[in-house]
């Protein structure tokens, strides 16, 4: 008997999986997560609106609620705006109904690896455009390899690096291509930019944002994708019906009346970015980079492996990206509390002093 497995396409089973090992540790900073829970008074407020609410009913078919509450925050039609379970689910939407065999997909490199990964399970042809030295995006080539693509995906600010693309460069990218492209600002909050001003001139752009970063609700999966609505009712064809759950929808707009609490935390991160950044600088043998997220890329004289395994020996758990292209000797840490940045620096300052 032949193996199941070759009824797997070969370019699936080339692929390694998107996965993250579970450790044991003190301080988590390495999934660039908030480090502040929604408050209690508001987590009673959905419990109770959930408890009233039929479990044994569906959520709505079109959550009309949750789409016009979003509409008002981002300031664009509710008919443009799609939610999703997670954003990442929005990525897999767009690239379902917009790629096929040898489709081009250009991304720049490093970046988010679910986008390589997505794309290449739908068969497309992924074109990578490396990062400037400095890992800021390079334009001018991203602009030359989206001249003849159908998708362009970005990060911005771009996970792992930090890096955003300028409203300016990002134009000029529109500008030059019939492709699509898809700017996935996941950590937009932190960066205080947005692309949303571009949406109204060029109907090929299409937003992503996720409640899972600045909005503290990575464990209830809520992500976004604003558009102009022509794209959104073709791109909500690719999802599954009832995707995101009724809770997680009350939870949401609960976190969108409540927005004056989310910026004050958005502004203790930066500020608190900030400082780490600096001190980071000051540690002989750390090169940290500038980041517009909540995390940083640092890279040190220190094997990668051997420095994230160490850390992990104090308690702190940070992202080694080390196999990413072009980051053999970077580590990344999301920024948290004050207290869980400076016992990483901590850890990190004994460490590089041995
Ligand atoms: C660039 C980027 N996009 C999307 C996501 C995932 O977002 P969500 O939790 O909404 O699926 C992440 C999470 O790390 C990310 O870094």
């Amino acid at each position: 008997m032949k193996s199941p497995l070759d009824k797997i396409r070969p370019e699936v089973r080339g692929l390694s999986q998107y996965t993250l090992e579970q450790y044991r540790y003190e301080i988590k900073i390495n999934q660039n997560e908030n480090p502040f829970d929604i408050p209690v008074h508001l987590k009673d407020q959905v419990m109770e609106l959930a408890r009233d609410r039929s479990w044994a009913r569906y959520p709505d078919f079109v959550p009309r609620d949750f789409q016009q509450k979003l509409a008002h925050y981002v300031r664009w039609d509710p008919e443009g705006i799609l939610v999703g379970n997670g954003s990442n689910e929005l990525i897999r939407s767009v690239l379902m109904v917009s790629i096929e065999k040898g489709s081009r997909v250009v991304i720049p490199v490093p970046t988010f690896t679910l986008y390589k990964l997505m794309s290449t399970l739908f068969g497309a042809d992924v074109i990578e455009v490396k990062l400037n030295t400095d890992y800021t995006f390079n334009t001018e080539a991203l602009r030359e390899a989206a001249e003849d693509a159908d998708l362009l995906i970005l990060s911005s600010p771009n996970n792992p690096t930090g890096c955003v693309i300028t409203d300016e460069n990002l134009r000029l990218l529109l500008q030059n291509t019939d492709a699509l492209v898809l700017v996935d600002e996941a950590y937009c909050e932190f960066s205080g930019t947005s692309c949303l001003p571009l949406l109204k001139s060029y109907k090929n752009l299409i937003i992503l944002r996720t409640f899972s970063k600045a909005f503290s609700l990575a464990g209830l999966r809520v992500g976004y994708l604003i558009a102009d609505p022509l794209l959104t009712r073709e791109i909500a064809k690719a999802k599954l019906p009832y995707d995101l759950n009724f809770f997680s929808q009350m939870a949401a707009m609960k976190v969108l009346e409540n927005i004056m609490i989310i910026k004050e935390r958005i502004k203790y991160i930066i500020a608190q970015r900030e400082i780490l950044y600096e001190t980071l600088q000051q540690i002989p043998g750390v090169t940290p980079y500038p980041s517009h997220a909540n995390f940083i890329l640092f890279e040190t004289i220190l094997d990668a492996k051997y420095l994230f395994s160490k850390l992990l020996e104090h308690g702190v758990l940070v992202r080694d990206v080390s196999s990413y292209p072009m980051l053999a000797k970077a580590l990344r840490v999301t920024v948290g509390k004050e207290e869980e940045n400076k016992r990483f620096v901590r850890a990190l300052t004994d460490i590089m002093s041995l």
